[in-house]
């Protein structure tokens, strides 16, 4: 059966941070019947993995369950796959950039909080060295590009 809900990917570098987080959040503000949300990293370092427990903790103190997540690695079938490809930084742009093989693919790839924050340009900073305010700051910035992204698509 063909299947004709929107998709939509999260990538960062790892997807045990910031991607995971992203996918949960957006995941609850969309209806799953028309719309597929899922994450990627651009590194394999993590393959197979949970997210992180700093990323668990937080997505859950605000009611989303990420358990369910296992890291994967973003290949260019991707660009198949998804309609759109949300990147929490610009190395990520620049990674994810690199595999699209048309003009099409690499204008499905858009820095995410440039939806909140239109040409900005700004990034989700990588949380994984940092504390937990790393981490709570993750999740308001991306709850707020995710309000924008599901009222949009
Ligand atoms: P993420 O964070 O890209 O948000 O998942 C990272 C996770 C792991 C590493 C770097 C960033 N690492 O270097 O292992």
């Amino acid at each position: 059966m063909k299947d004709d809900r929107v998709k939509v990917l999260m990538v960062c570098l790892g997807n045990i941070c910031r991607s995971p987080l992203a996918e949960g959040i957006l995941k609850k503000k969309l209806n799953p019947e028309n719309y597929l949300v899922s994450s990627a990293g651009t590194a394999n370092y993590h393959r197979g993995k949970l997210p992180d427990d700093r990323s668990i903790a937080v997505a859950r103190k605000y009611g989303i369950d990420i358990t369910d997540q296992r890291a994967s690695q973003f290949t260019k079938r991707d660009f198949e796959v998804y309609d759109y490809i949300f990147v929490m930084d610009l190395e990520n742009y620049a990674n994810v950039l690199e595999l699209a093989s048309s003009e099409v693919e690499k204008s499905k790839v858009k820095l995410i909080l440039n939806e909140a924050s239109p040409n900005k340009n700004l990034e989700v900073p990588d949380p994984y060295y940092g504390g937990e305010k790393g981490f709570e700051n993750v999740y308001m910035l991306l709850d707020e590009a995710c309000n924008h992204i599901a009222s949009r698509i």
